[in-house]
């Protein structure tokens, strides 16, 4: 070993020790006579100090090292002087005296400070992100990430999950993504698919007998970017036997319940069982299957004033079949125009037409978009529906259920953290639950499982299968955590008569399901137990946990936003040679 001591542990108690540390130079000063250089490894920072009266030849080198050269100390540990500590560095109290000094590796000088945590533009972080890592925000989130595995799999392995690994040279497993495809060398037009999931193999696993299984997950989708989402990113992904819904949302309830216990003591936990809410509610309440309980501004509907009510906008709405909710954003209605102008402009790419709004004053008649046009009962009506006092801001979207639902929740997310209503360090965990089994897609006529096409109907919607299956719900749940999706999962199908009647709702016929499935439906005639699962996102869940604006801050080397490595270039183009191995012409 190059060290005895990683340089953030010396402490007083270390004074007077000779050690050997390695690691990177931090910051090089010159100082009456002195040369300090403070050394950085993964364990932190430490002062050592060259007095050229000690050895020349040491200091010589001392003079030369610049920031980032990798170099070797050998020295004695010794108290700082009275009044040189420094209270804000674990080891601030003690130095090194260097008596030998090696330089291992001299370094250019890096594209940004590393030694400070500064503004650095995303694409330079991630072209040198070797670098980027080394900076101790990066280093922190690295550790955080680790810590985080470690007790899932010590956890899960306690309550006897095995952790069992799956192919990633595999078969389409759509998850409502596209495939990444790798071609085959041997098989001439024909490819693998990469696992947007490991769905299907975790539930042959449970045919297989296994009972308890887990894995650290790589998913793989090729899928339009967002903060929240990476081409590949790491699922929690576990599956069990014999189970009810309600057994797999208590493992995992309680698996992350002790997390954030053990890990994170020091975040409080909005409630405690997680909140349940079903679908319904969700989209009622918050306009979205994403629920932030962080902070409250949740949507009322006075469609039934609207109605009738002499204000065209509303009228129209609800005549054409829509609605009008609204949020009451309390202690706001001294915002101006231009500020509820700048609240219409975040609704607007969302189809919200507009923002009507009723500023309440504390003495006076409102400010209003709309209050004009309305008999002063119906707008006393909906002031108490609102539940609004002096003082508040009410803000209303009419239209089209799904756009006046979607409008609203981004306005409340906005408003929640540009009002800062809620405490950062809180984390809101709940449940979302009878999700609708399907989706209606217009386009292709045909009913999409809204989950995937595993998840088992509730057991008394099954009639509806027939008569209505745009009504029957899902034994599906989701964990929302602070308004981000952290986990999805459900109860399967294990009877291959309904998987099939599945497959023909979603307007697969026998063949293509056989040929994309056969292997699962085979697999359900031997014997198949009742199972169920989930999998829970791990780049999210760390991301809020590190309280990290989006998930590339907790995952080593990220895409970017346009699915590139721009460390690595990749993807790059094809030599013409392994084309022509793989029988791919290019077509331009
Ligand atoms: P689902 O598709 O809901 O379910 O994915 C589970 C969780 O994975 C995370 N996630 C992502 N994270 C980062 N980038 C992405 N592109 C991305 N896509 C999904 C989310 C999500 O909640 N096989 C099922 C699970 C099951 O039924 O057991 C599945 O994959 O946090």
């Amino acid at each position: 070993m190059y060290k005895t001591h990683g340089c953030g542990e010396l402490r007083a108690e270390h004074v007077g020790e000779q050690v050997e540390l390695a690691g990177w130079v931090n910051r090089r000063r010159d100082h009456g006579g002195l040369t300090f250089v403070d050394l950085r490894d993964r364990s932190g920072v430490v002062q050592t100090v060259s007095n050229p009266e000690l050895s020349k030849e040491v200091h010589a080198i001392a003079e030369q090292v610049r920031s980032e050269w990798v170099v070797r100390i050998v020295g004695e540990v010794r108290a700082r002087p009275k009044g040189m500590q420094n209270l804000n560095l674990p080891t601030g109290e003690v130095e090194v005296e260097i008596k030998e000094l090696e330089v291992l590796n001299p370094a250019k000088t890096p594209p940004f400070t590393i030694s400070e945590e500064s503004e650095v533009d995303e694409m330079v972080r991630l072209k040198y992100r070797y670098l980027d890592l080394r900076r101790e925000r990066m280093q922190r989130n690295l550790e955080l990430r680790h810590n985080v595995i470690k007790f899932i799999r010590d956890e899960l392995g306690a309550r006897g999950f095995w952790e069992i690994e799956t192919p990633i040279l595999f078969k389409a497993t759509p998850e409502g993504a596209r495939d990444y495809l790798v071609p085959s060398r041997l098989y001439p037009g024909e490819a693998y698919a990469l696992p947007q999931s490991p769905q299907q193999l975790k539930q042959l696993l449970m045919v297989a007998g296994t009972e308890r299984y887990f894995q650290i997950a790589r998913c793989f989708r090729d899928e339009d970017q967002r903060g929240d989402r990476q081409p590949e990113f790491t699922q929690l992904d576990i599956e069990m036997s014999f189970v009810e819904r309600d057994d797999v949302m208590q493992l995992l309830e309680g698996v992350y319940s002790s997390l954030v216990e053990q890990l994170f003591p020091e975040r409080p936990v909005f409630a405690k069982p997680w909140p349940r809410l079903t679908y319904q509610e969700s989209m009622d309440r918050f306009g979205s299957d994403r629920p932030d309980l962080r902070f409250g501004l949740e949507l009322k509907d006075i469609s039934d004033l609207a109605a009738g009510s002499g204000f065209k906008v509303f009228e129209g709405a609800v005549d054409g079949g829509g609605e009008v909710r609204g949020i009451n954003c309390e202690g706001c209605g001294h915002f101006s125009r231009r500020e509820i102008d700048e609240l219409t402009e975040i609704i607007k790419p969302f189809g919200a037409p507009g923002l009507a709004y009723l500023a309440m004053q504390e003495s006076g008649e409102p400010r209003s978009s709309f209050a004009k046009f309305l008999p002063s009962d119906r707008l006393d009506a909906i002031i108490k529906r609102m539940k609004a006092n002096p003082g508040d801001l009410l803000l209303f979207v009419a239209g089209k259920r799904e756009i006046v639902l979607e409008s609203l929740s981004r306005l409340r997310a906005h408003l929640g953290a540009h009002l800062e209503l809620y405490d950062s360090d809180m984390l809101a965990f709940c449940w979302v639950l009878d999700f609708p089994l399907f989706h209606w897609d217009a386009e292709e006529e045909r009913w999409d499982p809204s989950h995937h096409l595993f998840t088992a109907p509730m057991p008394e919607d099954l009639p509806l299968l027939d008569s209505d299956p745009g009504r029957a719900r899902g034994q599906q749940y989701d964990v929302v955590l602070n308004g981000e999706e952290t986990a999805g999962g459900s109860i399967r199908i294990h009877d291959r008569g309904l998987q099939e009647k599945i497959f023909d709702l979603m307007g697969l016929d026998p063949e293509t399901a056989k040929h994309r499935f056969g292997h699962m439906l085979t697999a359900f005639e031997y014997g198949t137990p009742p199972h169920g699962g989930v999998a829970s996102g791990l780049d999210r869940l760390c991301m809020i946990l590190a309280k990290e604006p989006n998930i590339r801050e907790v995952i080593a080397f990220p895409k970017t936003q346009a699915a590139r490595d721009v460390m690595a270039d990749a993807p790059s183009a094809i030599d013409p040679k392994q084309l022509e191995e793989l029988h791919i012409r290019i077509v331009e």
